[in-house]
């Protein structure tokens, strides 16, 4: 791999931090005729690849796919055992190449990047130092713009006894090489639930969630909580809502964890999850040598464009902005970025407002795009909110017994246009994109009449939701067809 031999080199763009938001970045720059350097001092291809998402699916995939089989009765006959938890491992592992970066380090070289290993720190307008393993510090000048893409690491949040407990954050409970007999999960959040199902899926014999407020995914539409809540506990998961963890301690170093909770019961584990949300890995950027300061959760604000108000010369995408901590939304800011930085004129990231499209990969699956009803209201929306079984759709009786799950739009009478969706039930991440284009295109109601879902599939639903909109109009006297 060439590491530039020399100090002091010139870049169109210097981007730091070699995740999904970094590598798209610079990758996108170099389409549009710049040159890119990119720093990474960990892996090339960032918590997603290795820490996030790829391991995680890929532990909850294989007990979805047994599940899937055995809700088909003709199929059910046939699953004698359980999965084997050991190819399960090996399977995450060949996702995450045994944490080797090699195959992505090759992909930056074959993009036309430079990658400099190290940790990337600002020091001043458009310059870049970079702190190699050996202590040596090459510094990056860049002459259109610098990108931060440093992404997040798990927050701590300031529990009495926590700081000094040996606990979980994503990176060990993806990382696993055994099953714990009984894990503690704090945070009934996107990572909460997914590791939870995950790791009891494969075997654990208890497995709590702790969840602050008084549900499970409390950003979402409350159906989406209270669904994917029986349905956890249909995996024998124990789930404590409105809970605080008052404090938490160990016995020893792998003794048992306790964690007390505001009322005075203690839960024991055998390992404790803590996913209570992010923090911005800003603390040691050299952000303060151009006089920008991150805000709570170390987030660097941002314009529209992806800038540091003030610094038409500084961008930051991805987790570590804050606007959308997702893969695909830092991507999305990614192609804006590299697209402004060869001055071709782009768009502000709207989407990052209006249409962030959320799949957690449980099952069932929860998939939501835009706003939820709450939000719509409060942005003084006339909502139309309409709902259908995703089961009652010939093709979610054919998926098998038990599909079941709400689909709902949320609709803005006014402007005749979706503005929210959200979907419970097996597989529905795929049908999320309909929705996404419907917001993004703001397509009228009258005109998704003519967009026919094929029969039988389960995207029928989107038909019955058209219908059952236009029922509840008809009643109100809005529509008189
Ligand atoms: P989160 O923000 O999704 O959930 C954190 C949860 O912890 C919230 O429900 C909050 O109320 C709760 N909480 C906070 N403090 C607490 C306390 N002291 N005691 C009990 N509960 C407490 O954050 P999470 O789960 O850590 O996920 C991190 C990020 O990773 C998310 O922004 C998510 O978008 C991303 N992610 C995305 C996935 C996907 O797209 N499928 C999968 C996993 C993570």
């Amino acid at each position: 791999m060439s590491q530039p031999s020399t100090s002091g080199s010139t870049f169109d763009v210097v981007v730091i931090g070699a995740g999904p938001a970094g590598e798209n970045a610079a990758d996108y720059a170099v389409k549009n005729g710049l040159t890119a350097a990119i720093v990474e001092s960990e892996l090339v291809g960032g918590e997603c690849s290795y820490w996030g998402c790829m391991p995680s699916k890929a532990l909850l995939r294989p007990t979805e796919a047994l599940e899937a089989a055995r809700r088909v009765p003709a199929a059910a006959a046939a699953i004698t055992g359980e999965v084997d938890v050991q190819k399960v491992f090996a399977n995450r592992d060949t996702f995450t190449s045994n944490l080797d970066d090699q195959g992505q380090v090759d992909w930056l070289e074959g993009a036309g990047v430079t990658l400099v290993r190290g940790h990337g720190r600002i020091a001043g307008d458009k310059r870049v130092e970079v702190t190699g393993a050996d202590g040596s510090v090459t510094t990056l000048n860049a002459t259109r713009g610098v990108v931060i893409g440093v992404g997040t690491k798990a927050s701590e949040p300031p529990i009495p006894g926590l700081a000094e407990t040996i606990t979980w954050g994503n990176r060990e409970a993806v990382s696993i090489e055994q099953v714990p007999d009984r894990l503690l999960v704090l945070g009934g959040g996107v990572i909460g639930v997914e590791m939870a199902q995950a790791i009891a899926r494969l075997g654990a014999s208890e497995v709590t969630i702790v969840e602050a407020l008084d549900g499970l995914l409390g950003n979402e539409d409350p159906h989406v909580g209270q669904e994917l809540r029986a349905a956890l506990e249909a995996d024998g998961i124990r789930i404590e809502v409105g809970a605080r963890a008052e404090k938490v301690r160990r016995d020893g170093t792998d003794g048992p964890v306790t964690l007390t909770l505001g009322d005075g019961r203690e839960l024991v584990g055998d390992e404790l999850l803590v996913a209570v949300g992010r923090t911005a890995s800003t603390a040691d950027l050299g952000l303060a040598s151009v006089g920008v300061e991150p805000a709570r959760g170390g987030f660097v604000a941002v314009d529209d464009h992806l800038r540091v108000p003030g610094h038409d010369w500084l961008y930051v995408v991805g987790d570590a902005n804050g606007r959308a901590l997702l893969t695909h939304q830092g991507k999305y800011q990614a192609r804006l970025v590299g697209d402004a930085l060869a001055g071709i004129e782009v768009d502000p990231a709207w989407a990052d407002e209006r249409a962030v499209p959320r799949v957690v990969y449980t099952d069932p699956q929860v998939a939501a795009v835009g706003a939820t009803e709450a939000e719509a209201r409060e942005a003084g929306v006339d909502v139309l909110a309409v709902t259908y079984n995703v089961g009652h759709s010939a093709g979610g009786a054919l998926l098998g017994k038990g599909t079941d799950g709400t689909a709902k739009l949320v609709i803005d009478r006014e402007r005749r246009v979706i503005v929210g969706a959200s979907f419970v039930g097996p597989g529905v991440g795929e049908m999320l994109h309909a929705a996404t284009i419907a917001i993004v295109g703001e397509v009228t109601l009258e005109v998704l009449w003519h967009a026919v879902p094929p029969f039988p599939s389960v995207s029928e639903v989107w038909l019955r939701l058209l219908e059952e909109a236009r029922a509840v109009e008809r009643e109100d006297g809005g529509d008189q067809r």
